[in-house]
């Protein structure tokens, strides 16, 4: 039973190479509409879109591309609202701050899906979570960054890369422990990833120790110390903003 949205969905690939082509206002005002139409937890849309397409400030990102959406958790904006009404509520509090997050990831994925059904390409970029956006785009207290993904018309045609089978990532009416041969079995198209690199390729990696697809994980990118310092900039990154995960809640005005 194909339709246009689910040969969308099965297309998806993520694109790192765009064409300078800017994206028409008018395409980008449909793809933030799209990404807004999405459902929001008491339909308060604690998130905010920030986009960027100023040149000068693409630059300096990770990706060249000609417009990026930063989606950030977004408290404040509904913090004021609650004071202007006289209606406290605590923001700062870690159920605030998830929900924030999934509205604002739910949003941005409504905006890439709804970029690739117009013809462009997006790629996310994870590092936004360990940035400091109150120096990069300014942001009051309650604001924290919850995705980043680059939008442009693509210039390359990968591949599409495969998935787990269903089975590794889908349980039935509850959570089925697996065994550790049907782990090797769910990661076995890696491992065969695996075998199928150059022995000089392979040679240089085992001088590091790396000896499997999983080592070259956990020893090549997602080293201990890079995912330690960047959980710190992240925790760092909430604490900043004033949410309060470990400690107690702060008074509100009538307390
Ligand atoms: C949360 C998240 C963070 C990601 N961060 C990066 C990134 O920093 N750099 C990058 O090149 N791709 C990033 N990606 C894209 C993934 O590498 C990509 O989705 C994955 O390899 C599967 O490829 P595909 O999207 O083409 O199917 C990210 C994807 C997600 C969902």
């Amino acid at each position: 039973m194909p339709n246009p949205v689910i040969d969308c969905l099965m297309n998806h690939r993520s694109i790192r190479k765009f064409k300078p082509d800017p994206i028409e206002p008018e395409t980008l005002d449909l793809i933030l509409r799209a990404g807004t139409r999405a459902a929001s937890a008491g339909n308060l849309q604690p998130y905010a879109l920030v986009v960027i397409d100023d040149p000068k400030k693409l630059e300096r990102m990770e990706v060249k591309a000609p417009a990026a959406i930063i989606a950030l958790i977004d408290q404040y904006r509904l913090k004021r609202w609650f004071e202007l009404n006289d209606a406290p509520f605590y923001n700062d509090q870690a159920i605030n701050l998830f929900i924030s997050y999934w509205d604002a990831v739910i949003a941005l994925q409504n905006i890439v899906i709804a970029a690739e059904s117009l013809g462009l390409g997006t790629v996310y970029v994870g590092m936004i979570l360990s940035t400091d956006v109150q120096e990069l785009l300014g942001v009051p207290e309650y604001v924290a960054p919850a995705g980043l993904v680059f939008l442009g018309y693509p210039d390359e045609s990968p591949q599409l890369r495969p998935r787990l089978p269903l089975e590794a990532v889908v349980h039935r009416n509850g959570y089925h422990i697996p065994t550790d041969d049907e782990i090797r079995s769910f990661y076995r198209d890696k491992d065969r990833e695996w075998n199928e690199v150059s022995e000089t390729k392979k040679h240089k990696l085992q001088e590091k120790g790396v000896y499997n697809y999983a080592q070259a994980i956990t020893l090549g990118h997602y080293t201990p110390e890079f995912i330690k310092g960047e959980s710190q900039k992240l925790i760092a990154n909430i604490k900043k903003a004033g949410f309060r995960l470990w400690e107690k809640r702060s008074k509100t005005k009538q307390e």
